[in-house]
């Protein structure tokens, strides 16, 4: 492992700001700031339950993972045009660059849109035009993934699919979201099997709030590449042994954790644990506009609460890297900017 040379802890919020790294769990309609919702709810002539952007704020308030869910979905329903889509994924882009965030793999939920009459092409075309110009823009490779819902049926999913083929060159892996209790991994095992066909990359939502069983599934019969948040891993001994060995990625969202109750306290979160014992786990922002950050406030305020070091905030990003759908060249070559950082530092 590469070893990082003593930084005080004074200076590691401005090593962790520095950093170059990815963001491999970020849902593009959760990144709708609440100011973008009034603005597109004006630009499209609806009508919000809400009188003022404050108001809406303050009914960001989560007991569970489904009381946020309820709110996303709602405010996700201002978004109608192709330019919608796009000024809503560059917005983020835009934020993430000031973050020194130089890949990012974006989840979008197409079956919240398409629900209400929004085309498959409407969405794609307007976040994937968004993705092309992160490049140009701000030298930020940015691509999708398509997200199933789960509290919805595997045939939806198969619905959902066979929409998106058409465009099927503009996503690079397909993922598994929403109210996972309830929704296991195996209710959506063939039409995964079918997306591998495909030769498209495969993760999945699994040990957010759903047990360590839900991250078995998802390995053994989903075939995910990565686990989406798996932080319930922790309980049991067996599977953290699996997901060492197989070198599995954890893209594990502090701030989203502690606003949906998952851990209490940020002290308590157990990022630092999963690390330590050797695992491929990430920072990542999940929701930044529902959660209260985009990736350096969750670094920022992990670091803060947990007492990680250095050495945590290089593997963090290292892990980034590695854990990201890029090929083998481009992850070297921004492993080797990562390591330039923290030799100059
Ligand atoms: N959709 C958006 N954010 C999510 C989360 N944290 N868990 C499951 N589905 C989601
Ligand atoms: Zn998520």
């Amino acid at each position: 492992m590469h070893q990082v040379k003593n930084i005080p802890t004074d200076r590691l919020p401005d090593l962790l700001r520095a950093m170059p790294k990815a963001e491999l769990h970020i849902h593009i309609e959760g990144s709708l700031e609440p100011e973008m919702i009034f603005s597109l709810a004006k630009r499209n002539a609806l009508t919000l339950p809400y009188a003022s952007v404050d108001e809406l704020r303050r009914a960001y308030a989560f007991t569970n993972l489904q009381s946020f869910l309820d709110i996303y979905y709602a405010g996700a329903s201002v978004l109608l045009t192709e330019q919608d889509f796009y000024d809503l994924a560059s917005a983020y882009i835009a934020k993430t660059a000031i973050d020194n965030v130089a890949v990012c793999e974006i989840f979008f939920d197409p079956q919240t849109h398409t629900d209400r009459g929004v085309s498959m092409a409407t969405v794609i075309n307007g976040l994937h035009r968004a993705c092309v110009e992160a490049e140009i823009k701000h030298g930020i490779s940015a691509s999708l993934i398509m997200c199933f819902l789960r509290h919805l049926s595997e045939e939806a999913a198969f619905e959902t699919l066979e929409a998106a083929m058409p465009f099927r060159d503009k996503i690079i892996g397909i993922g598994l979201d929403s109210g996972e209790v309830g929704n296991p991994p195996e209710k959506f095992a063939k039409v995964f099997a079918k997306c591998r066909e495909l030769g498209l990359h495969l993760v999945a939502h699994a040990g957010e709030e759903g047990p360590p069983a839900y991250v078995w599934t998802a390995l053994d019969l989903l075939k995910v590449e990565r686990i989406d948040h798996g932080v319930q891993s922790s309980k049991d001994a067996l599977l953290m042994a699996r997901l060492k060995k197989d070198r599995i990625p954890l893209t594990v969202c502090p701030l989203s954790n502690l606003k949906l109750c998952v851990f209490k306290d940020l002290r308590d979160h157990n990022l630092p644990q999963l690390l330590d014992a050797g695992l491929c786990a990430m920072v990542n922002s999940d929701d930044p506009s529902y959660f209260g950050g985009y990736m350096n406030d969750n670094f920022l305020q992990t670091f803060a609460a947990t007492g990680m070091t250095a050495q945590h905030a290089y593997q963090l990003a290292h892990n980034s890297f590695e854990a990201s759908f890029l090929d083998a060249s481009a992850k070297r070559l921004h492993i080797d900017k990562l390591n330039a950082v923290f030799e100059t530092f």
